[in-house]
């Protein structure tokens, strides 16, 4: 079984899809990680996020160990690597070069260990609509600004980082602005995907809603 989770910044979809893949025994394929590990790239090499050509190189000899390695770096979630992701993601020659990669997962889908698994749960913004259009439960996941904005805010502070509501806002702002307006791949929910507004529900309800979903394609 092949489910993708899209939607903007802070909506529950990583939330939402780790449980999913565990109660469901699915691989998950967090797709931001692979434009996160460009972007995070481009700056520790002092590149300028705008120049495309550096930044496909680096997209196109991207390796499942090095995006590994800086996913454990302290900016790769970061608003310094989420400002980087979402500025390289807007590359066409990036998005090419990451193509393959992301779609080839749902034919041989592994667990972190490396174990094969029956289908994955791919989290992101275009999964539904160019990884995997064949999926076969499709969700876009969102929120109002100000939710996404105050959860992320939350976040911060449970992690003991320093951080400014409407900063964080601005932020935010700006990112759903790059990633629905530009002219590759922008987050729109696929024609058959179902829409879930998490604005004024609790993980639990929209698990529950979300699996009454799934239950029923099996
Ligand atoms: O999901 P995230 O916050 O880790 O994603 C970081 C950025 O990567 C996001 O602002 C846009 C980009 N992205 C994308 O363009 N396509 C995807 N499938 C996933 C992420």
């Amino acid at each position: 079984m092949i489910i993708t989770i899209d939607g903007p910044a802070a909506a529950g979809k990583g939330t939402i899809s780790k449980i999913l893949s565990a109660k469901y025994k699915l691989a998950y394929f967090d797709t931001g990680m692979v434009y996160r590990a460009v972007g995070l790239q481009m700056v520790l090499s002092g590149e300028d996020l705008q120049n495309q050509e550096a930044a496909a190189k680096i997209a196109q000899n991207l390796t499942f160990p090095q995006m590994m390695e800086l996913s454990v770096h302290p900016d790769f979630r970061s608003d310094i690597g989420s400002h980087a992701a979402s500025v390289v993601s807007a590359h066409h020659d990036v998005r090419a070069a990451l193509l393959k990669m992301q779609k080839d997962f749902a034919l041989n889908p592994v667990f972190a260990d490396g174990t094969p698994a029956n289908g994955v749960v791919y989290d992101g913004r275009d999964t539904g609509t160019v990884i995997c259009p064949n999926a076969d439960l499709k969700l876009f996941i969102t929120a109002s600004t100000e939710i996404r904005a105050m959860r992320r805010y939350k976040e911060f502070l449970e992690k003991g980082v320093t951080a400014d509501y409407n900063k964080v806002l601005q932020d935010m702002i700006a990112r759903d602005e790059r990633d629905s307006k530009r002219s590759a791949a922008p987050l729109k929910p696929a024609d058959d995907a179902i829409i879930i507004d998490t604005s004024e529900m609790d993980v639990q309800t929209v698990l529950s809603k979300v699996m009454s979903l799934i239950d029923a394609k099996l």
